[in-house]
């Protein structure tokens, strides 16, 4: 947050194509694990910018700054991903917003909450009312462009409204909040959905890959929302699944 007020002499890297890093991703990585590391010296980490590191039993899962380029334009719409998982099952996962200070915590069997208080998905049913968020597919993940955009279609026009606010971690965490119905992105990577995930899950949501199989962390390809909205983007995707987007 500090950092925001000096955005224009932060430095900047090109990972890839429309895929940026700055310095405040590097350092929020640093030093989140080794907060954790202080704490756990036996657990291991998979983290964006570090990669694979530390034994596999316990692994932390993390985003150190979700929403990147949101970040570097000063749109104040990000977040930090923490996930935990013991044995390749996640038990805790956590997102926080420090524009909003709202900090999103889950643990399996526990519940969901925000800043403490209990959250759940919404009660919405209808889809002509839901609000629905979602990514595009803007980076190495292009080639299901097209895809997309026929998915976008139906789902625009059956829906109440479509946002892509910026920040995966975060969408999902508004799905578990109830402020959105649903969600979907193809091509996440494990530290965008670890804690979003169990975040729906917990707060009695449903969450699957694009085919409503359970392959989503490692095929990056997301849908989540309340059980009946869920169900019904899960039909209205499925003209558009070509085999590898299943
Ligand atoms: C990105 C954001 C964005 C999503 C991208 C992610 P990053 O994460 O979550 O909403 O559409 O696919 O990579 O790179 O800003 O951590
Ligand atoms: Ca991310
Ligand atoms: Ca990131």
């Amino acid at each position: 947050m500090r950092n925001l007020n000096r955005l224009g002499s932060l430095k900047i890297a090109t990972k890839a194509h429309n895929e940026f890093v700055t310095e405040i991703d590097h350092l929020a990585e640093r030093e989140i694990m080794a907060t954790i590391h202080k704490g756990y010296p036996d657990h291991g980490f998979l983290a964006e910018e570090s990669g694979r590191s530390g034994k596999d039993d316990y692994l932390w899962i993390i985003d150190p700054l979700d929403g990147t380029t949101n970040f570097i334009h000063g749109f104040p719409v990000f977040a930090v991903s923490v996930g935990l998982q013991h044995r390749g099952r996640l038990e805790h996962g956590v997102v926080y917003d420090p524009m909003r200070q709202e900090l999103f915590t889950a643990s399996r069997g526990a519940g969901a909450q925000l800043d403490g208080r209990r959250i759940r998905v919404s009660e919405q049913r209808h889809l002509e009312n839901s609000l629905i968020g979602t990514g595009f597919p803007y980076r190495a993940n292009r080639q299901w462009l097209d895809n997309y955009l026929e998915m976008l279609k139906d789902i625009l026009v059956a829906t109440a409204g479509i946002r892509r606010p910026g920040a995966a971690a975060l969408d999902l965490a508004f799905v578990a909040a109830g402020r959105l119905d649903g969600f979907w992105e193809i091509g996440l990577k494990p530290w965008d959905m670890a804690a979003g995930k169990l975040l729906i899950q917990e707060a009695g949501g449903r969450v699957s890959d694009l085919a409503g199989g359970d392959s989503c962390m490692d095929s990056g390809n997301i849908l989540a929302g309340t059980p009946k909205i869920y169900e019904q983007l899960l039909k209205l995707l499925k003209p558009h699944l070509t085999p590898d987007l299943k």
